[in-house]
């Protein structure tokens, strides 16, 4: 195993206030508490407000972030920033939160989108300029207003999603042997509209399509745990690890039955599964960044710990990494 050195120094979350039950939503489309809750294990979800924006809640998270790892906005000289729902097409929404947050103008701030696995891709690419020895301090943000790509009149997909943001800042291990261990990213090269936003784009073969999740869910589920299983693997056998070395399982929160196939396919009791769907839904980017704070703040992630993070997303992408807390 390579001696890790760069390592999480933090981690924070936002989540918007108003909390929609699935019992609302039951108001809205044919569906019911009952449904949602056996096929996808979502009891609710939250809705930011009108005015409340991707940068508004990512800089929020972002703030908690940097106090946690004991540091000032000053001390960031990159801030990478995982969404599919930026504020605007330009500039970058991580420019947006540069500024909220009075972070100095030495620092590279850009955004990724690679939907659902958008914070790994993030994580990876923070990894990488650091070991650079160019970078010292990485803000990772996952943000997501997804309550405004979503059709409130398809039953099919408006029930999956939340908004949320979660955030993590990197920098060198304070603690010997912490740190990032390993990461893999990848992309399956299946057709777009598997799950997908047709409009709102420069192509113009959509130019009249709208700007909504769409998404053929039976073959997601599919792919998505397959995907989730092979990196959860990857990952492992690269670094000579055994699932069970694992103390917490970090999944992407799109569905509980998702999660327990995963669990059920590594061999891992639910318990080393780290679990908060049922409060947010599918956040996208937001989910991992906002599951691993949560985790962290509950006791579920110690000092020492073997974590591992995986998550797939439209694309169809996929990522994991290792990390020893
Ligand atoms: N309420 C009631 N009935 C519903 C609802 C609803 N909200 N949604 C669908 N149904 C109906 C369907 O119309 C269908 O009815 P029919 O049999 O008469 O045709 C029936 O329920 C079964 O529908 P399925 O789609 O087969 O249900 P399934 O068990 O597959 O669950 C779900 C659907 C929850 C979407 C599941 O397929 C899933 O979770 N897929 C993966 C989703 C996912 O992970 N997406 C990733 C997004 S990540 C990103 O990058 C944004």
């Amino acid at each position: 195993m390579a001696t890790p050195s760069i390592a999480f120094l933090g981690t924070g979350s936002y989540t918007p206030t108003r909390i929609l039950s699935n019992q609302e939503i039951s108001q809205l489309v044919e569906t019911s508490d009952e449904w949602i809750l056996t096929r996808t294990g979502i009891r609710e979800r939250r809705i930011a407000a009108g005015t409340e924006t991707t940068a508004d809640m990512a800089a929020a998270a972002g703030k908690a972030a940097l106090e946690s790892a004991g540091l000032s906005p000053g001390d960031i000289d990159l801030v990478i920033l995982a969404t599919l729902t930026p504020d605007l097409p330009m500039p970058a929404t991580a420019c947006l939160v540069q500024q909220r947050l009075g972070i100095p103008s030495r620092a590279a701030c850009f955004d990724v989108n690679a939907a659902c696995t958008g914070f790994l891709y993030a994580l990876d690419t923070a990894w990488g300029m650091l070991s650079s020895g160019r970078y010292r301090h990485a803000l990772v943000i996952g943000a997501e207003k997804l309550s405004t790509v979503l059709d409130w009149k398809d039953r099919t997909t408006c029930v999956l999603f939340g908004d949320a943001a979660g955030a993590a800042v990197l920098g060198p291990a304070r603690r010997e042997s912490s740190g990032l261990i390993g990461t893999r990213l990848g992309s399956l090269p299946l057709p777009a509209d598997l799950l997908w936003v047709p409009g709102g784009g420069s192509s113009p073969a959509n130019l009249d399509d709208p700007r909504v999740i769409r998404m053929k869910g039976k073959e997601v589920f599919k792919v998505a745990v397959r995907a989730m299983e092979d990196v959860a693997r990857d990952i492992l056998e690269q670094h000579h690890v055994s699932a069970d070395q694992i103390a917490c399982v970090v999944p992407h929160q799109a569905n509980l039955r998702i999660i327990e196939a995963i669990a059920h396919y590594l061999k891992l009791p639910m318990d080393r599964f780290y679990v908060n769907v049922d409060r947010y839904g599918n956040t996208s980017a937001a989910s991992v960044p906002l599951a691993l704070h949560e985790a962290q703040q509950a006791g579920r992630i110690r000092p020492g710990d073997l974590v591992l993070l995986v998550a797939f997303g439209a694309g169809l992408t996929y990522g994991g990494a290792l990390v020893r807390w």
